[in-house]
């Protein structure tokens, strides 16, 4: 089965709460959260408190809040998203050299852990760690924007993924961020995603939210 994860660097800040809440009555399982600090990215975006802000309608719809942190020094503010309602956290192995130490911390705060690498990073940095996480993303932008174009090369790591993960007979999910529109959604099912983060193609202006995420999901009919 597949997830759709919607993420609301997309959505109408103005009224985030209804946005966010059309697409969970839309379609999409999961709020995706956005969190870059100006220095590991050129973008600021958003902290826990918009986290605690979507808790409620996360709680009374089901869906999980899936917080893709794109931060330095993440390790000092785990804490904080676990408390803020975080169930799922990403952490990028470029932040921080100790992915073992940052992913039993997330899990002792009460999340599940997910690790994430930018375009130009090998698989090769997060073999030791797949047996200990509940998610690895796979970005398929250089992070730090929404509405940019899809990266051709991810598909073939999106495959060389699955493959290392189906080795090691891992449940983890396999989610795939950036540049996901109803054109190559199946391309990147097929190599093996079974959860897609869109933004814009949920978000944007064009149609209602219900409308663009039934467009995505009848492409992997
Ligand atoms: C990029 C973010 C993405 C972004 C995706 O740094 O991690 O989650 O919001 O947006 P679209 O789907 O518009 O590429
Ligand atoms: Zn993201």
């Amino acid at each position: 089965m597949i997830k759709f994860s919607a993420s609301i660097l997309a959505a109408d800040f103005t009224r985030l709460e209804s946005h966010a809440r059309e697409a969970l009555s839309g379609g999409a399982d999961w709020l995706h959260i956005d969190v870059m600090d100006g220095h590991f990215v050129p973008n600021l975006t958003f902290g826990p408190l918009v986290v605690e802000a979507l808790k409620p309608l996360a709680k009374e719809t089901g869906a999980l809040l899936d917080v893709h942190l794109m931060i330095e020094n993440p390790q000092h503010y785990i804490a904080d998203f676990a408390r803020a309602g975080a169930d799922m956290i990403t952490v990028h192995v470029e932040t921080f050299a100790h992915l073992h130490r940052i992913v039993q911390q997330i899990k002792e705060a009460g999340c599940m852990a997910g690790v994430t690498l930018n375009p130009a990073t090998p698989l090769g940095t997060l073999e030791e760690i797949l047996p200990y996480v509940d998610l690895v993303l796979i970005m398929s932008v250089n992070p730090g924007f929404g509405g940019q174009n899809y990266i051709p090369a991810s598909t073939n790591k999106i495959k060389r993924l699955k493959t290392m993960l189906d080795a090691i007979q891992s449940q983890a999910w396999l989610e795939v961020d950036g540049g996901i529109k109803s054109e190559n959604i199946k391309e990147v099912v097929e190599a093996g995603a079974n959860v897609i983060v869109a933004g814009s193609a949920i978000f944007g202006k064009a149609r209602p939210v219900a409308d663009n995420i039934a467009i995505l999901k009848k492409e992997i009919a």
